[in-house]
């Protein structure tokens, strides 16, 4: 867990309980309000929602839900990956003080740096679900559902929301660097 504040953590995972012990029951649906505009990560975000969905339906099967959260987990973090390369892949190509990439590279570096930091909170808090959830199943399973989609949403619209402005500002400005950022 490097790197991860744990009082940050602590406070992370208690929202995502408190939400889900107020019955916060969403149904997750994908929608063009989830889309980056980058088609591989709507991909990932789009399948990432739908094994969620699938731990929330599974409804308190342990049989079916260790394999489902080992799946969710294996998913989020080939995910988190990918979406960390991209970023990292924009930085490093718009560090150049190239007029053209002045604008990516001015609104990218500081949100792309939190970001990148992001994602390994938003990994240890999935993990320290998952691992509660199995170790107490009877106790968790309830509210894994809701947890979840709220860890989702936190992801998809509270850090992810900001990428489609980068991609689109990518694509205005310097669309050659799409090519590399697939
Ligand atoms: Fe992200
Ligand atoms: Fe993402």
């Amino acid at each position: 867990m490097t790197g991860i504040n744990e009082e940050h953590l602590r406070s992370h995972q208690s929202l995502s309980e408190r939400t889900g012990k107020r019955g916060m029951a969403q149904t997750l649906e994908w929608s063009a309000a989830y889309s980056v505009g980058h088609p591989s990560l709507d991909v990932e975000h789009r399948d990432l929602m739908l094994t969620v969905a699938r731990v929330s339906e599974a409804d308190g099967e342990h049989a079916q839900l260790r394999p489902l959260l080992c799946e969710l987990k294996r998913k989020a973090e080939a995910h988190f990956e990918h979406e960390s390369a991209i970023l990292r892949e924009i930085v490093a190509a718009t560090s150049s003080a190239r007029q053209s990439r002045r604008l990516v590279a001015a609104m990218g570096q500081a949100l792309i740096e939190e970001h990148l930091a992001e994602h390994d909170l938003a990994l240890a808090v999935l993990d320290s679900m998952i691992r509660k959830t199995l170790s107490s199943p009877s106790r968790q399973m309830s509210s894994i559902g809701d947890n979840l989609t709220h860890w989702f949403i936190t992801h998809a619209v509270k850090h992810d929301a900001h990428l489609k402005t980068l991609f689109q500002t990518i694509e205005h400005d310097c669309p050659e660097l799409l090519g590399k950022v697939d």
